[in-house]
Order: C-alpha cells, then structure tokens, then sequence
C-alpha cells in the first residue's frame, strides 16, 4: 500500500482480533489492564489507559485483549517502547467550561509554570533544557538557525525568532513548513533547523524537518504531544508542558511554545557569549513572573467579552502590530477567522500606507496591538503605532486597542481599550495575545460557531 495511511481492521471472522498498520499518519496503541486500544491521538485513550505506545513508520500490530504483537513491513518482531503519559483524563475533559478552548486559554498561566519549571536557573543566570544536547562546541559550529512550522506554530516561530536573534545574535529564518520543502532549501550540517508543532504530527512540518535532516541539519523539535512523529526524529527535543490541547483553535500552545523559544534563545545567548549572567538573570526574572500577568490580563475577561459582542456582526476585521506585536496581530486573525469564519487579517501596522489602508471605513474594525515596547520607555513601535491609530480613525475606522494598564492616553483615543500588564518586549507577547483569544472566542460564541471544532479543520493536519 503506497501513500499515507492509519488503518485499524477488524474481520467478522475474528472479531477478537485488531489488525493496525500506520504509514505518517498517527496512530497509537493503549495497553489496558482487561483490554488494549487503538486510537489516532492520546485524548481518546486517557479515560481507559497511559501507556501507550506510538507507532512507526511502516508498522504493523495485531491487537487482542490479550496482548500486543508488534511486527515491521517484513513481519520481523518489533519491540516499541511503552510510554506513560502525564496527563490525566480530567486534562481532557472540559471542567465545567463551556468548550476546551475557553477551558485552555485559562490553563495558560499553569501551562507556562509546567514549561518554565525546573529549565530556568534566575540565580545561575542559565537555562537548562532536558531534552536538549546542544552544548557549546555544538553551537558554535552553526551559522544559521532554521525554523519550520504551520499555523499558530509558525505564528509563534515569527517572535521565536525576534527572542533568538536579540539574545543569542545568531541568524533565524523563518518558513511556513508547506513552502520550504519543495524548495531546495539552503540547508547543510550547520543548520540548526527547529520544527515547532503542538501536535507533533503535522504532516507538511515533519516533512520538511526531515527535509532539513537529510541535508545535514541538526534537528530540535518543539513539541506538545511526547512521542509524537516529530519529537521521535529530532536530535533534540523541547517539549511544551501545556497538556492535551483539546480546541482546534491553538492557544496554550502558542503561549507555552513562545516560553520555550524564550528558554531556547537564553541558552544559546549564554553558550554562544553573547548573553551575560546579568542581563539572563533579569530575563529569566521576567519569564518567572509572567504566569501571574497572565492570570491578571485573564482578569479582563468580562471588558473583552463587552467588546467582542459590539464587533461579532463584523464581516471583516484587520489586526495590526509591530515589531515583537506583529505575529500577535497574525495570531489574532487567525483565531478569529477559524473559530467565527469571519475575514481577518493580521498585518505589519508599518505596511498601512502601502495598501491595505484603502479598507478602512465604518465597516472595517480594526484590532491594534499597542501597548509601550517596555516597561522603561515609549519606544519607536509604540510611537509609530498611534500615528497608525490616527490614520485608522481619520478614515472613519473603528478601533479596539490592546494597551499598556498605566496608558492614560491610548483608551482616550479609542473605541474599545483592552489593558494588559507590562513586561519584557520579547515577553510581551505572550500576555498581548490573551485578549485577542479572548476576544475571538467570545465573538464565535455570540455567533453560535463550533467554537472547539470549526468547519472544515481538523485539529492535526496529517495530510498536506
Ligand atoms: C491554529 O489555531 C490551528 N489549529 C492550526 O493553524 C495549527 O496551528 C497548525 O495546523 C499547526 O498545528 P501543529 O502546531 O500541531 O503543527
């Protein structure tokens, strides 16, 4: 059989008796006490079983409640590890909220204490990352880093990059995982090349990190789910600890993704020189304290909400940022667009004036992310950012803006002000986020949408 392919058969002849076999798309066996189960993802499993075992490429398994035979293409005996998975089955129930996504963008400040835990060192001014080999010899033979992702993961790749590049200077390019596979990539052994997928399964971001392997790159993975395809073929693995992601909208992943990058560029910074224990300690500071901002920001709900009903009747709606905030905005409309199948989109608030400025009118709201670029100073991103608010306004826009809670000026100047807590710039994001989930959530549900299942996608995209 040719292609990609997760099959589970069953023959009335034998109806004890399950045959498996799996070819790039998932497909995982739980080991049961009075039976064993075949499911394509760990959640559907938890309530019976943890272990689990994840299978290969090419593997075959014939499964009764007795027991597991594990065989490749060949029918040579195959021993898989068994894993013992972390999560509870309540982690995958809803706990009282009206759909997972709500449920996930509450479990965001827990989420990054479970990924910070134990990796950041404030006192020693370092990082210490399980999973991780990349010692200082290592580093220093790369000349570039590469990343590959899709959706929310590339989102969150775009401001990976700002946080590698400002604290560890190391070139990082950044592709969408379906466009850097068919490309010839300039790819060799001194390429670090980074897949980041909550799943770990996506189909196009797994082909292009072995894509990169094959050229020579090292491989480090920036995964969700353990044991995914992903994770099992990297050099290296950085595992989020956000729990299952049940809402096909990303959202703790995101967050969680960004503090792993965090964690990841102060490593490199510090191995490669350019980060002294100082000025680490100070960012690692800052990480420490961001679970408690998020629970603060997650404290506006209820203003959020107010202004997610005024904009649900929207048709369309443009989100701008710069800087560290402008994969946010790309992030904001994402959300929004496939939870309310509203048209958003997400833009460099800079590229206004070079087109996308003839949309504004009445009709089109528009979310700008304009809180201060850091705690000490206005900064050139938040100057430029309210001549932008101006210009929307001159032209009859409408708009909501995310700022910074001690910004007198900005609620002033808007229909709608969303204030959030300040931090570090690079940090920033993780806590600007928050409130255009919030906000998109709320829209889809004043709309009636599927907020946990939306139309037409599905929450791991194994096909390309
Ligand atoms: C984001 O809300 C979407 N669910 C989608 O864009 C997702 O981020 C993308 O398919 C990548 O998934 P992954 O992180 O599991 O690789």
């Amino acid at each position: 059989m040719k292609g990609t392919y997760a099959l589970a058969v069953v023959s009335e002849r034998s109806p004890e008796m399950l045959v498996v076999a799996k070819n790039a798309s998932p497909l995982v066996l739980g080991l049961g006490e009075r039976a064993n189960f075949v499911a394509s993802d760990v959640p559907a499993i938890l309530a019976h079983t943890r272990d689990v075992i994840f299978l290969e490429e090419g593997d075959f398994a014939v499964i009764t409640k007795k027991g597991i035979e594990l065989t490749d293409r060949a029918g040579k005996k195959l021993d898989r590890k068994v894993r013992r998975i972390d999560w509870t089955p309540t982690m995958a129930e809803k706990n009282g909220h009206k759909h997972f996504m709500h449920k996930e963008i509450h479990e965001q400040a827990r989420a990054l204490t479970d990924t910070i835990r134990g990796r950041a060192s404030v006192e020693e001014g370092d990082v210490y990352l399980d999973g991780c080999h990349l010692d200082a010899k290592t580093v220093a033979g790369l000349n570039k880093i590469h990343v590959v992702a899709c959706g929310t993961s590339w989102h969150a790749s775009l401001t990976g990059k700002l946080m590698i590049e400002t604290l560890a200077r190391i070139p990082v390019e950044v592709d969408l995982a379906s466009e850097f596979r068919y490309r010839e990539p300039l790819v060799d052994a001194r390429t670090l090349c980074i897949a980041v997928s909550q799943s770990g399964e996506t189909a196009d971001t797994l082909g292009s990190f072995r894509e990169a392997k094959s050229r020579g790159a090292r491989g480090l993975a920036i995964c969700n789910v353990v044991g995914s395809a992903i994770a099992r073929e990297a050099d290296d693995v950085l595992y989020t600890h956000a729990g299952p992601e049940i809402g096909v909208a990303s959202t703790k992943a995101f967050t969680t993704q960004l503090a792993a990058f965090f964690l990841l560029a102060v490593r490199l910074g510090r191995l490669r020189g350019t980060l002294d224990v100082p000025t680490a300690r100070k960012h690692l500071e800052h990480l420490r304290e961001l679970p408690s901002l998020v629970e603060k920001t997650l404290k506006h709900e209820e203003e959020i909400k107010q202004a997610a009903y005024k904009f649900s009747a929207a048709r369309d709606l443009l989100f701008l940022g710069r800087g560290p905030q402008y994969p946010v905005a790309l992030e904001g409309a994402l959300k929004l667009k496939e939870i309310s199948y509203i048209h958003a989109e997400g833009y460099a608030a800079g590229e206004m004036k070079h087109g996308p400025i003839a949309l504004i009118d009445e009709n089109m709201p528009v979310m700008v992310l304009a809180p201060r670029d850091s705690a000490s100073e206005a900064g050139v991103n938040y100057e430029k950012i309210l001549g932008n608010i101006q210009e929307v306004k001159a032209r009859g826009g409408r708009v909501i803006a995310i700022h910074s809670d001690d910004d007198k000026m900005v609620p002033k100047i808007v229909e709608c002000a969303i204030a959030i807590p300040q931090t570090n710039a690079l940090l920033l994001p993780i806590i600007s986020v928050i409130p255009t989930q919030l906000f998109s959530y709320h829209v889809a549900d004043h709309r009636g949408t599927d907020v946990d299942q939306p139309r037409n996608l599905a929450k791991s995209v194994t096909v390309e």
